[in-house]
């Protein structure tokens, strides 16, 4: 754990501005620093950057936070690494009284090998482009693809000749275990692949007569290959092996290449080939990235979403591209909030976007894009497979595939829109639609009527009313997500009604308390910085970065302060606000239905015997 005395400590003694200005270019504009915005697409600035309170905010995408965030949303780092990188920067040195001295030097090294690792791709990646230059026989081939030398040469792309150990020009030393580290040179104990016979391990060349793609991270640095073979052969696709540097689940090939194009064209096209890449960079569209041969992953959609907020994947339409796109969905769907767009395009079966493109040009694969389904309408189509929705039962299948899908959607205006969606499929009415997937929380547990979000939408007459909250409330919850997160041991403490009490909350404290939860579940208590950049970065949209800024911007507790004390007051408070804000309701609606009278009497009752209590705690000193 990093004392959080440090993090103040660091964000005190580095400039916002520096770092900011390392990665985007920022002009000064009265007391702020203004700039194009790295995290989402945009052609005018609004990100800016404070350098009065360190803070940057981007009034387009709503990013926002300190220099300590903005390293990590920036680069991918951790909040750890982002900590380190910036300890590194100003000369400090990362307090670490729980990391012994030789772990701290394991860090190091590991570090260390893997700029080495990539040294040693990137001095590949020349040979093969220089070999690329000197085989007439291989230009030939991305000629006949109808490849420029210019987009080969963005993409760096190039030529691994035919031997078993053509490296061995390139590296002073070809045993050298670095090599195999890297995925460059595949060693064997047995000699009986390869012909020439001497004992022990047998070192050759990994990538031989192939096409070579590098693959580089979003910083630009060499990470591993993917290699094709010219002709034909088995397989038509090498890569590099999982290495220190290098993951497939993480990587997007042509990332770095795109990044530009991103920013310009405003999204970003999800393919499945390297070719495909390339192919579309030369008709015009350089906002193209592709999995390496692995399915799209969570953390891939997370990448890609920190350079713009639309992503349209690309799929062949056959069977494997429905596969494809399903597993594309599921990535995604946590990602779906409401400001971005997220869309599916199927090509005809016999087509990848490189053939589509080389056969039908770029108008026509505009065309296309322009008739991608978008995420809400796939969610049908993925969940409606194989079920006949002309029966009771295939509608219920189908529901029963879309459940999960719907609820894998972050809260918001797109996951209520959906009941509606799925609804008109399974004719079924989305009130009713949310009555069967967002059972009402037991009374018992959450007291004054809290309920699941979605449930509450569907008590008419108040159901939008119902979602606003009050300010008192605002004030309180605010108080308490901070007294947790100054000790957040204390979550641990509460009992189960209290906690169901929190989670049941209207946006966005809902999100921030589970993301309490989750974390202290996880990682036990944490520190206060760590919990607070880790709300920070979970917390979507305007209003969770309002209620954080609020939140940080809470006085720190005294020495003496007994925040626990001071907790269970606030949760008695809230609990007795949310009795206040139904009642206030319910009388604000007019005559009362008889559900609705005996409901306030409920309340009434329970105000009653809270305020009871809270009488009795004062007296013996629990609330001040
Ligand atoms: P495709 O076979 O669709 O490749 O595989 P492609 O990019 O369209 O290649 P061309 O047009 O025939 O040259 C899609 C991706 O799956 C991975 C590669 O990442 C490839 O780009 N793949 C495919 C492999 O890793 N190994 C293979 O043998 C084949
Ligand atoms: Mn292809």
């Amino acid at each position: 754990m990093i004392p959080p005395a440090f993090i103040q400590d660091l964000l005190a003694r580095v400039d916002i501005a520096d770092v900011v200005g390392r990665h985007v270019q920022l002009k000064k504009t009265g007391a702020n620093l203004m700039g194009l915005c790295p995290f989402h697409a945009e052609k005018s600035p609004s990100f800016s950057v404070s350098p009065t309170k360190q803070f940057y905010h981007c009034f387009g995408c709503g990013a926002s936070g300190d220099a300590i965030r903005f390293l990590s949303e920036h680069t991918g780092a951790s909040f750890v690494e982002a900590v380190e990188d910036l300890a590194q920067q100003t000369g400090l040195s990362v307090p670490d009284d729980d990391v012994s001295p030789t772990d701290r030097e394991r860090h190091a090294q590991a570090k260390e090998r893997r700029s080495t690792l990539s040294g040693a791709l990137a001095k590949a990646a020349g040979h093969y482009q220089r070999e690329l230059k000197a085989t007439p026989r291989a230009v030939a081939y991305l000629k006949g693809r109808g490849l420029t030398g210019e987009i080969a040469s963005r993409f760096g792309m190039g030529y691994a000749a035919d031997g078993w150990r053509t490296l061995a020009s390139v590296f002073a030393q070809y045993d050298d275990p670095l090599l195999e580290e890297s995925g460059l040179v595949i060693a064997s104990e047995t000699a009986s692949d390869v012909s020439g016979g001497e004992a022990q391990k047998k070192r050759y060349d990994r990538f031989r007569d192939r096409i070579m793609f590098p693959i580089r991270s979003v910083q630009g640095e060499v990470i591993g290959f993917g290699g094709r073979v010219l002709d034909r052969g088995e397989p038509k696709y090498l890569n590099s092996p999982e290495t220190p540097v290098f993951s497939k689940g993480r990587e997007l090939y042509g990332l770095f290449e795109a990044r530009g194009a991103l920013r310009e064209r405003g999204y970003a096209l999800v393919v499945e080939g390297y070719m495909d890449v390339v192919a579309l960079a030369q008709a015009g569209y350089g906002n193209a990235v592709a999995t390496l041969g692995t399915a799209c992953t969570a953390e891939h959609v997370h990448k890609l979403l920190r350079f713009t907020d639309a992503v349209v994947f690309s799929f062949d339409g056959d069977a494997a591209g429905r596969r494809a796109a399903g597993r594309a969905l599921e990535a995604s769907l946590p990602h779906a909030s409401d400001t971005r767009s997220i869309k599916f395009l199927f090509l005809p079966t016999e087509h990848d976007p490189d053939s589509y493109v080389r056969e039908h040009g770029a108008e026509s694969f505009e065309a296309c894009i322009a008739q991608a389904v978008p995420l809400s309408r796939q969610i049908g189509e993925t969940a409606r497979e194989g079920c006949d929705l002309d029966t009771a039962e295939g509608r219920s299948h189908m529901l029963a595939n879309a459940r999960p899908l719907w609820a894998a959607l972050p809260e918001g205006g797109l996951k209520r829109q959906m009941l509606g969606e799925l609804g008109a499929l399974a004719r079924l009415p989305a009130q009713e639609l949310a009555a069967l997937w967002t059972p009402a929380a037991p009374e018992r547990t959450a007291p004054a009527g809290a309920r699941a979000p979605a449930a509450r939408a569907t008590q008419a007459p108040m159901g939008t009313r119902a979602r606003r909250i009050s300010t008192g409330i605002a004030t309180l919850l605010d108080r308490a997500i901070w007294l947790l997160v100054q000790h957040s041991a204390l979550w641990s403490g509460l009992d189960g009604p209290a906690h169901a009490t929190l989670a049941a909350q209207p946006e966005p404290y809902d999100a921030l308390f589970s993301c309490i939860e989750r974390t202290v579940h996880e990682h036990g208590p944490v520190a206060p910085a760590t919990l607070l950049a880790e709300l920070r970065s979970l917390a979507e949209g305007d209003a969770a970065t309002h209620a954080l800024a609020r939140i940080a911007a809470l006085h720190p507790p005294e020495a003496d302060a007994d925040l626990g004390k001071e907790l269970s007051t606030v949760l008695m408070r809230i609990r007795l606000q949310m009795i206040e804000d139904e009642l206030q309701r319910l009388f604000e609606s007019g005559t009362l239905s008889p559900d609705a009278q005996l409901r306030s009497r409920q309340l009434m009752g329970q105000r009653a015997a809270l305020k009871a209590n809270a009488a009795a705690a004062t007296v013996s000193g629990w609330v001040a």
